[in-house]
């Protein structure tokens, strides 16, 4: 079968690693991909939210199955186009995609089907928001856009003023486009985080061995927050209890929710979650694997990803025994200088060829002549799986300290 993998960050090269193991697999390509993914699939040069031609090129080239790494192109329907052309494709349908798409449509599928999540309140209207400010003495205070933000549309104020300007930022300066048409604040909660995924068909559930993300760009945790420094599997806080708790309380009744609102789920449900004194509480839903949560996820599979994701395209997900290595992975992430901020583009990349017992998942990289260049804010991942948590921080540090290029960033407090 020839796969079509859509994106092009280090998600998207875990994905294409991984599913170019499959015995069923004759060929990968991936668009637009990186330079760490031209090494084992052909990478097109069609943007991950140009539907038109990926359904044409997958029409085209007799593509047996495509994979959508980014949110972009699920919540604008993707899924649906594909489909409507009689081609197979893994993820949700627009109807369903909302869930990460709307965070008003959380907000009110979470409330209405009684599923823990802050307290909030919704405005389309700049000055029903400013005088609900007045009203409120509550610091800190959460807001968030509606719609869809490349994960920077979540403020957390500290204060009132800081508030309002938040406020006028997203509804009056529109910093993140249409997406703050209409705005959520929220209660601030606080507590350890957890990101949960799953596998779901149209009737069961089966959720991925745990995975925590560093999401602030500085050690212990300061700074702003990026798509995320480095991750660890499995999450020392998870176990089975809670597994089952969050299961019992929180994704059953999202997804039996969304199915009696004519909005079945299917493809991978990413659950954020804070662990609070009152219980775990949803944050936010995403529609598609975590980056960098798939690059420690994945390697730990061991059933053939090919055969989940047609078994979750032809809801027979339930006669699949999806098995996991018992080992760990941790992976770190090389980033350019400056990142989540403006940074530069360009540098050379040295060293990767000295890199031993570890897998260097690349994000923002290029080519350019014989050269290995920079491309992105999130350059590369360097990834290792071994018996521990610990084991594989150290080999992934080990290596990430061979790597080279100008300004390059890291924590060193992955796993921490
Ligand atoms: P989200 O994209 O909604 O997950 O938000 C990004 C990050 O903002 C989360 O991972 C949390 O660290 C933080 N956050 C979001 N909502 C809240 C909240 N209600 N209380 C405290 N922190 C929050
Ligand atoms: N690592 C967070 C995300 O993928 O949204």
């Amino acid at each position: 079968m020839k796969v079509l993998v859509v994106g092009g960050g280090g998600r998207e090269h875990t994905l294409v690693w991984k599913i170019a193991q499959s015995s069923r697999v004759s060929k990968v390509y991936c668009a637009p991909g990186n330079a760490g993914t031209a090494g084992m699939a052909t990478n097109l040069q069609i943007s991950d939210g140009d539907i038109p031609a990926l359904l044409k090129f997958a029409r085209d080239n007799n593509i047996g199955l495509t994979v959508v790494g980014p949110e972009v192109p699920l919540v604008a329907g993707i899924v649906d186009e594909f489909e409507a052309s009689g081609l197979r494709i893994f993820g949700p349908d627009a109807k369903a995609a909302i869930l990460e798409g709307s965070k008003v449509f959380t907000k009110e599928l979470l409330e209405k089907y009684d599923i823990p999540t802050a307290e909030y309140h919704r405005f389309s209207d700049v000055s029903n928001a400013l005088q609900f400010l007045d009203g409120n003495s509550v610091y800190p205070i959460v807001i968030k856009a509606n719609g869809l933000a490349a994960g920077k549309g979540v403020l957390i104020s500290e204060n009132k003023k800081q508030a309002q300007q938040g406020v006028r930022e997203m509804m009056e300066d529109k910093v993140f486009g249409l997406a703050g048409d209409e705005i959520i604040i929220e209660e601030f909660m606080t507590g350890p985080e957890l990101s949960m995924l799953c596998f779901v068909d149209s009737k069961t559930v089966v959720p991925m061995v745990s995975a925590k993300d560093y999401k602030r760009i500085g050690e212990k945790d300061t700074g702003l927050n990026t798509g995320g420094m480095g991750a660890i599997s499995p999450n020392p806080l998870y176990d089975a209890e809670l597994e089952a708790h969050c299961l019992e309380k929180i994704i059953e009744p999202t997804l039996a929710g969304m199915r009696k609102e004519g909005r079945p789920f299917k493809g991978i449900l990413y659950c954020g979650i804070m662990l609070t004194e009152a219980g775990p509480k949803v944050l936010e839903y995403n529609v598609r694997f975590g980056d960098p949560e798939t690059q420690v996820i994945l390697p730990r599979l061991k059933t053939d990803l090919l055969d989940i994701f047609e078994a979750v395209i032809d809801d027979s997900l339930s006669n699949l025994d999806v098995m996991w290595d018992q080992s760990a992975a941790a992976t770190v992430v090389l980033a350019s200088q400056g990142y989540p901020e403006a940074y530069p583009k360009g540098l050379v990349i040295t060293g990767l060829d000295k890199v031993h017992a570890s897998v260097v998942f690349h994000a923002g990289t290029a080519k350019a002549g014989d050269d290995m260049v920079t491309s992105g804010g999130r350059v590369l991942a360097v990834t290792t799986r071994a018996a521990t948590v610990g084991d594989a921080l150290t080999t992934s540090y080990k290596n990430a300290d061979l790597i080279q290029f100008d300004g390059k960033t890291m924590r060193r407090d992955i796993g921490s």
